[in-house]
Order: C-alpha cells, then sequence, then structure tokens
C-alpha cells in the first residue's frame, strides 16, 4: 500500500479530534472515525469519513488510529474494553494528561498487543493540518518512522526518545513558561495601569524583555546542566532588591504582589543560605532541591 494514503482511524471528534480527521482527509486519507456521541461525526461523513460502529471495528479500519479524548479515563473508558482487538494495532495517543498517565496508557495498551506512540499537540485547532502546527511525540519509535509521512499531515513533528511521558513532559514545561509568561504580563499590566497607562501603550515595553529572554534562557540552561551559578554579571542580591521593588510598588497600587512575592522569597531563600553572590540560576535549586 502507498503509505501516503493509509488509512487513519480518528477516535474522539471533540474539537481536535474533529481537526485532526479534517486534515487527514483534506490530504487524502481515507478515514474512519468513532465518537461516543454520534451526532458529532455527521459533519466528517459529509466530507468523506466513514463511520465505525464501535471502537473494535474503527481500529481494525486504520493502518493506524489516532486517539484523541478528553483525558485518560477516556482513553481507559474506549480502549481498555477492546482486550485482544487492540493486538497488532497502531496506536497514536494525542490525548493530553500529565507524563504518568501517558506513561501507563503505553503500558496498559501495550501489555494488550498494541504499539503506542504517544503524542501532544502544541496548537490550536485552526492551525492542525497547517505548516505552524507542531506535534511532539515519544514511545514507539518505529511507529513514529514508519508513519511519519502521515503524521506530518497534522504538522510539524518532533520525536523525543522512547519514554512515552517524554512529549507530555516537554509540553508541560512549555506551557508552564507560556502561563508565567502571561500571569507577569498581566500583573504588570495592572501596575502601570494603576498610574494610568493602558496596556497597549505598556505592551511594546513588555515585547522589548521577552526579546532577550531566548539567550537568558540558554544561558539559565547552561548554568542548569553544569550546576553552576556565577553572579558576576548580576547577582541575588541584586536581584532581590529590584524584587522587593516591583512588590512594594504594588501593594503600594492596591495590585496583589503574589506573582513577584514569590520570586522574591525563593531568591531571598537562597540568599539566606549563602548564597547572595550567585547569579539567578540558583533558584532551580530552590524549586528542586538537592
Ligand atoms: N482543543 C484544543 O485546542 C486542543 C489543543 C491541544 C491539545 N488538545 C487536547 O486534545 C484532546 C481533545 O480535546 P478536544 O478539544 O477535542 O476536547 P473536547 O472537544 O472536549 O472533546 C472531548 C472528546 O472526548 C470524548 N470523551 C470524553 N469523555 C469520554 C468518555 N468517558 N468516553 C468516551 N469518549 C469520551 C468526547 O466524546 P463526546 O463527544 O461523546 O462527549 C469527545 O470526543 C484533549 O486531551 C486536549 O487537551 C486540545
Amino acid at each position: 500500500m502507498d503509505i501516503e494514503n493509509e488509512p487513519v482511524t480518528v477516535l474522539g471528534l471533540g474539537a481536535m479530534g474533529t481537526a485532526l480527521a479534517r486534515a487527514l482527509l483534506r490530504a487524502g486519507h481515507p478515514v474512519t472515525v468513532w465518537n461516543r456521541t454520534p451526532a458529532r461525526a455527521e459533519a466528517l461523513v459529509a466530507e468523506g469519513a466513514r463511520v465505525a460502529p464501535d471502537p473494535a471495528a474503527a481500529v481494525a479500519a486504520g493502518a493506524l488510529t489516532v486517539v484523541c479524548l478528553l483525558d485518560d479515563a477516556a482513553v481507559a473508558a474506549v480502549l481498555d474494553p477492546l482486550g485482544e482487538d487492540l493486538a497488532g494495532a497502531t496506536l497514536v495517543n494525542l490525548t493530553s494528561g500529565t507524563p504518568e498517565q501517558a506513561r501507563d496508557a503505553a503500558a496498559r495498551l501495550g501489555h494488550l498487543g498494541a504499539d503506542v506512540l504517544a503524542g501532544t499537540i502544541m496548537v490550536p485547532t485552526p492551525l492542525v493540518g497547517t505548516p505552524d502546527a507542531l506535534v511532539l511525540y515519544s514511545g514507539a519509535g518505529g511507529v513514529h518512522e514508519e508513519h511519519r509521512t502521515t503524521l506530518e499531515v497534522l504538522g510539524r513533528t518532533d520525536y523525543l526518545g522512547a519514554d512515552p511521558g517524554r512529549a507530555v513532559l516537554f509540553d508541560l514545561g512549555m506551557l508552564d513558561v507560556f502561563f508565567a509568561g502571561m500571569a507577569s504580563f498581566l500583573h504588570a499590566a495592572a501596575v502601570v495601569g494603576r498610574d494610568g497607562i493602558s496596556g497597549a501603550d505598556f505592551a511594546p515595553y513588555a515585547e522589548q524583555v521577552v526579546a532577550i529572554l531566548p539567550a537568558t534562557f540558554r544561558g539559565l540552561a547552561a548554568d542548569v546542566d553544569a550546576a553552576s551559578h556565577p553572579g558576576d554579571e548580576d547577582n541575588l542580591v541584586m536581584n532581590a532588591a529590584a524584587l522587593a521593588h516591583i512588590v512594594a510598588a504594588s501593594r503600594s497600587r492596591g495590585v496583589d504582589p503574589a506573582v513577584p512575592e514569590l520570586v522574591h522569597r525563593l531568591a531571598q531563600r537562597a540568599i539566606d543560605r549563602g548564597h547572595g553572590a550567585d547569579g539567578f540560576s540558583r533558584l532551580v535549586e530552590e524549586f528542586a532541591p538537592a
């Protein structure tokens, strides 16, 4: 069979599962779908998808089955009862969760005889199937290799290694950075907003700071990997003083200082332990003590 046209099954037709199925249909793949609530398949049938009567028939129809359900409990509810019907199946589990859940699902389904590639979708539904989409994968490397052409229909694929939990671990790390960045921007917007400065007036200055973060991250990463935290360019005592100013300016404006206060507390704790002359990267050891 021409692998470029291999039949693909999609289990789960929520917003994301529907976007995945649609991208595969657009690329010319025969697509079989199944969803707990059958009505959600109707639009895709009009676009050429076939509906399977149950999950077992759906899995049997695809060379590859993409699983995109709400959470791991839903994956267990749909797939675990299939038992031996999963023997020899190739599953690409794009359901979000924790690394532990991804590992557990891969072990459970692997025990039933399936090859499981775990993945995590890093973009919202409108970007699925475009060159801007990114999907991280880990787990069964053979599945990634063999079906790469099909997976590339969904977006750029990055394979991160044999541990099925690793893709989701990277996902959570990226979201950690994203949420902290957004929360810090909103906190800063609240502080300057109290003095009548609009978000739009402040945003270009926030962007100025964001522009130096890529190089800053690379420097912090090198320090973290070397477990060395030189403070020759800037040290924790100086950083803590700046953080105290942010906390004070927040308080005096009636703005909740929780975000900078947390960072200040970590810096102060490191100083109290005798690390005041170290650089900011020392905080990694406050988050994760040896
Ligand atoms: N939407 C996004 O932008 C986005 C982006 C990245 C990653 N994701 C991830 O993609 C996955 C799906 O997201 P989504 O946006 O498609 O969610 P959704 O629209 O809420 O759809 C949830 C899907 O899970 C099914 N489901 C839930 N509980 C079930 C159960 N106990 N048994 C069988 N099926 C069950 C639902 O079936 P019914 O239709 O029958 O309720 C539906 O197909 C999630 O893990 C999400 O984190 C989503």
